[in-house]
């Protein structure tokens, strides 16, 4: 993981914003810094812009940093959001590390644009080696529905955090999955997934990503289309 690549990205994914967009906040490390590149054009060039946030944690730092802040109810002109995996040549993308990927997808998916920033340590040739896919469910007969998902391969593993279930902001459950890598056919096991009844998201993201800005740490940033 590149501190520097992930600055360099960030600043120019930033740089993509114009005047009056509503544009689609994403959540992580990468996207604070995103954040605080956006808050230096608001001070410094008067950029006004309505954010929406894809995580109380990205909402409060949006606020903190004197942004503002929209509901995810009408469209978004564009969507940034950082990646845990991006698959080189497709552009497909394991996201979820944060836990916030239900509501990522939602404002991905209703944005007409979507732009993934992320250092190089993301690009990987095969989703799935190296990242377990974070799948969300609902509490109700988590355990059933992680048999589901064990008997589909995925090795499920409930997300803990300080010692008690993770809760998503959505307050469902996390199963991390790492026996699906690496994923040969990420949309049949999207659909597969889909269709086990306690599954309400998944960490595949197989949406159009206009571009993804990949940053080094040498500052460089590459555009992959
Ligand atoms: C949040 O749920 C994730 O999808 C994040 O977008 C992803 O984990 C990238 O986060 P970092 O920028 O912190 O690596």
């Amino acid at each position: 993981m590149s501190e520097l690549g992930r600055i360099a990205a960030a600043e120019a994914a930033a740089r993509l914003v114009e005047p009056g967009m509503r544009l689609g906040l994403g959540t992580g490390r990468t996207m604070e810094a995103v954040l605080r590149a956006l808050a230096r054009r608001v001070r410094d060039e008067g950029l006004a812009f309505a954010g929406v946030p894809t995580s109380e944690a990205t909402s409060a730092r949006a606020r903190a940093l004197g942004l503002l802040i929209a509901a995810a109810d009408a469209p978004c002109d564009l969507a940034i959001d950082g990646a845990d995996q991006i698959e080189r040549g497709t552009l497909r993308l394991i996201k979820g590390g944060g836990g916030a990927l239900l509501r990522e997808k939602i404002v991905a998916e209703s944005a007409g644009r979507f732009v993934v920033v992320a250092d190089a340590g993301k690009l990987v040739d095969r989703l799935g080696i190296g990242f377990p896919l974070p799948v969300e469910i609902v509490p109700f007969g988590h355990e059933a529905t992680a048999r589901r998902i064990a008997g589909l391969g995925g090795a499920p593993v409930l997300r803990m955090r300080a010692g008690a279930p993770f809760r998503s902001d959505n307050g469902n459950l996390i199963l991390d999955c790492p026996g699906f890598a690496p994923i040969r056919d990420p949309f049949t096991l999207e659909r597969v997934l889909r269709g086990v009844a306690g599954v309400v998201c998944t960490g595949l993201f197989l949406l159009p990503v206009e571009r993804a800005l990949v940053g080094y740490e040498d500052g460089r940033v590459e555009e992959l289309r």
